[in-house]
């Protein structure tokens, strides 16, 4: 929850720029969100956005809101909601701004630290799941683990896998650690390293990632929700190909036999993907599409 200083609530309330005037102290959610609508709405906020917004300040779900509708809120309350509104008007992502996004049904905690779980990226777990036996307690390995997507939605539905998860970024690491507190999933091992450095020689069944992909020169990365996102979660050299290509051609060192490397990877990179797989030497490299049809993930089979 936002703390604010008494003057802080009280400048954003006399401020507000998204009201159409000062806002009661007898207001309810379901006028609040009213009032709010047509600007936030020009400011490109969609109503969904709103009523998570809402419900953080709240501390409700969205249920909570729905039944607590005709409640009358008080002025802190609403002064937690208006300045949620103004940095959204700012374009700072809804996930930083409730501190969470759910990813595989878990609730993943973030901060501008670390990359905002995508759903595509859920399509990695599931090619992940695809190659492992729960009972033959899979060694994984997640490079650039970031929040901890990755390897938390791994150990939920793994309990006997043995998890390495590593990421450069000391910061992504404690957020990471704290996910996997709150989550009670202890078979994660987080560790500091630059992809495969310091790993030894470990033998793992299944090595997936979901590296920086974005050519640094892409126009994307000046609007929307990654112009808040870490730069090195996001950017690589090579026009995106530098770390892909890293991790393809080292990953057989620490495959096991018959070993599966899965790899997330930007919509117009798989033909290019596909090509580095198999000139490494993978076989069985196929390219899987995300919901919203595009080819999204890329995986082989390393036999030596
Ligand atoms: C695209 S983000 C993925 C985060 C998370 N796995 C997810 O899917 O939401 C890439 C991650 O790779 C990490 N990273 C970048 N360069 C790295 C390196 N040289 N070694 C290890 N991790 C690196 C970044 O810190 C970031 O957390």
């Amino acid at each position: 929850m936002i703390r604010l200083s008494l003057n802080a609530r009280r400048s954003f309330w006399l401020n507000s720029k998204v009201t159409d005037g000062p806002v009661t102290r007898t207001v309810t959610p379901k006028e609040l969100l009213y009032r709010f609508r047509r600007q936030a709405g020009a400011a490109g906020i969609s109503d969904l956005e709103l009523r998570v917004l809402l419900g953080h300040a709240l501390d409700l779900d969205q249920a909570g809101l729905i039944a607590r509708s005709g409640c009358r809120l008080d002025g802190d309350q609403i002064a937690v909601f208006t300045s949620l509104v103004h940095r959204r008007t700012e374009g700072v992502p809804v996930s930083y701004l409730t501190g969470t996004r759910e990813f595989w049904s878990l609730p993943i905690r973030v901060n501008p630290h670390v990359l905002i779980p995508r759903h595509q990226t859920e399509c990695v777990v599931e090619r992940v799941l695809a190659h492992t036996c729960p009972a033959a307690k899979p060694g994984i390995l997640e490079l650039g683990t970031g929040s901890g997507a990755i390897s938390l939605a791994l150990a939920s539905e793994l309990p006997s896998g043995r998890i390495i998860a590593t990421d450069i970024s000391a910061e992504a690491l404690e957020v990471a650690g704290m996910n996997q507190r709150r989550l009670g999933l202890d078979n994660i091992r987080f560790v500091r390293n630059d992809w495969f450095d310091g790993l030894g020689a470990r033998e793992f069944e299944v090595i997936c990632s979901n590296p920086p992909y974005i050519d640094p020169k892409d126009r994307h990365l000046d609007s929307g929700d990654v112009r808040f996102e870490p730069r090195i979660a996001l950017v690589a050299e090579d026009s995106g190909y530098a770390d892909l290509e890293h991790i393809i051609g080292t990953a057989p060192r620490y495959l096991a036999e018959r070993g599966w490397l899965v790899l997330e990877h930007g919509y117009r990179q798989g033909e290019t993907v596909r090509a580095i797989f198999n000139d490494s030497g993978y076989r069985a490299v196929t390219t899987h599409l995300d919901l919203e049809g595009n080819e999204r993930v890329t995986e082989g089979r390393y036999s030596g």
